[in-house]
């Protein structure tokens, strides 16, 4: 199997080093003069832990070239990786120009090849770059798609400063491909890594690199804004973090993490609120925080929007509560959703098997008949007569009972939103609406 790899920046020099280290053939195409000259010299372009060693190496060995010519790149190998890079326009819209200009490049040379050739992308690219991609190459070339050659989405997550051993020990090799040969290729290529290998499709596998980076930015300035208010309080914000992190079942976990519904309850809004306004009397700057319930009642708003664009003058919710098994319903966002119902001229009928109106009181009591006043009147205690009397039902609290009576509903048609992911195994479309998948 012989490789091209187009880019030899960080991402690049590093998959072509090292998948010559393990015995491919490898070509990398520049069009930098001086890269070439450099990497050809057997010097690593880039300044990286053990990069040197190995394209010194490689070079030597033979395994790895790099060249401008990218006729020979192409009819030479049978894999091309994608390095190239994609950085920021003015806007922040992201540049893909340097990759759909390797499409152009590489589409005017597989014309002439007659053997089947493999584009990876592993730069990072707005999902819809990879069928863009296949469709230049197909304008160029008048070949077919997964016939005679294919674009599949290979995302690098490699961290620079680590780079070669995160090169070998990726958490997994992602591959968004629906390609049987792309694929089988793509497995033997990286047969050499022990970490899994996982084969999504190839917007998820666009998505993910996105995804991965913007929640580690997050996690960068969360715990920079909890240092800033740390400090200014005169509390040690290492330590503060250090004993936070300890927490691997609630802190850092999976746990919060599901798309879903928005947060509610007695302690999530009150205490964001709190460090949000504490923070503002101390005179620090931590919009990480303070926008946090911006962000859940915008969650709130696009669950109203989803239900309101189905034209269904009767809604039935299952779980009014703010989360499944309890009765409590303060600042429960099913509340505020309902209200907002209510307000729009909806009949709204409610079936929630923990709350008891008569038994509920203080400040949980308080709170809901602030929020609707005659909620009584709208409490189902029959689930299947709730569903008899509506055209849509709104699922807002993650019980299984209700996943089981809905199942069993044997009466009309009727159109269920699942806020919080009750049917995985469901998709958005026919009678069924989930509200972000
Ligand atoms: N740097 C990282 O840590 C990292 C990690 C993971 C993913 N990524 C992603 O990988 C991609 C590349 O990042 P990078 O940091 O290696 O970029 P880079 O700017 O260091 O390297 C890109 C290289 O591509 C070359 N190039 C541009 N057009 C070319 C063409 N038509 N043919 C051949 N070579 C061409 C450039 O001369 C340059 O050497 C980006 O999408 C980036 O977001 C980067």
């Amino acid at each position: 199997m012989k490789i091209s790899v187009f880019g030899l920046g960080y991402v690049g020099i590093i998959s072509a080093a090292c998948l010559a280290e393990q015995g491919y053939k490898v070509l990398g195409v520049e069009v930098s003069k001086d890269k070439i000259a450099q990497v050809n010299k057997g010097v690593s372009p880039i300044v990286e832990p053990y990069v040197g060693e190995v394209v010194k190496k490689v070079t030597a060995s033979g395994n790895l070239t790099a060249t401008a010519d990218i006729k020979k790149a192409i009819l030479e190998t049978d894999i091309s990786l994608i390095c190239v890079g994609t950085p920021s326009k003015d806007t922040g819209e992201v540049d893909l120009s340097y990759i759909f200009k390797t499409a152009e490049e590489i589409g005017e040379i597989l014309k002439e090849k007659q053997t089947f050739h493999l584009v990876l992308i592993r730069s990072t690219s707005m999902p819809g770059t990879v069928d863009k991609y296949a469709e230049i190459i197909e304008t160029k070339t008048g070949k077919k798609r997964k016939k005679d050659f294919d674009v599949a989405a290979n995302p690098e997550f490699l961290r620079e400063g680590n780079a070669v051993n995160d090169f070998y020990n990726p958490p997994f090799t992602l591959l968004g491909c629906d390609c049987e040969t792309g694929e089988k290729t793509i497995r033997k290529m990286y047969s050499f890594l022990e970490c899994p290998f996982i084969v999504t499709s190839i917007r998820t596998a666009e998505m993910l690199k996105y995804v991965n980076n913007t929640f580690h930015a997050l996690k960068v300035d969360f715990a920079n804004e909890i240092s800033r208010f740390c400090k200014k309080k005169n509390i040690d914000s290492r330590e503060v973090i250090d004993i936070f992190i300890l927490d691997r079942k609630l802190n850092i976990s999976e746990y919060y993490l599901r798309p879903g519904f928005a947060f509610g309850g007695s302690c999530l809004p009150k205490d964001v609120r709190a460090l949000a306004y504490e923070a503002k009397k101390i005179g620090v700057d931590i919009p990480v925080v303070e926008n946090i319930m911006t962000s859940n009642e915008l969650q709130i708003e696009w669950a109203f929007q989803t239900i309101i664009k189905e034209k269904s003058p009767k809604v039935g919710v299952f779980g009014i509560s703010f989360k499944n098994g309890t009765d409590d319903l303060r600042e429960s966002p099913a509340v505020l959703l309902v209200e907002r119902l209510l307000g729009k001229g909806k009949e709204v009928l409610i079936y929630d098997e923990n709350v008891h109106l008569a038994n509920i009181m203080g400040t949980n009591k308080e709170y809901v008949e602030k929020e609707i006043k005659h909620i009584s009147s709208l409490m189902e205690s029959d689930p299947v007569k709730m569903i008899d009397k509506v055209d849509i039902v709104v699922i807002a609290n993650k019980d299984n009972s209700y996943r089981e009576i809905l199942n069993n509903y044997t009466g009309r048609d009727i159109v269920v939103v699942d806020l919080v992911n009750l049917f995985p195994e469901r998709k958005s479309g026919k009678n069924y609406r989930g509200i972000g998948w």
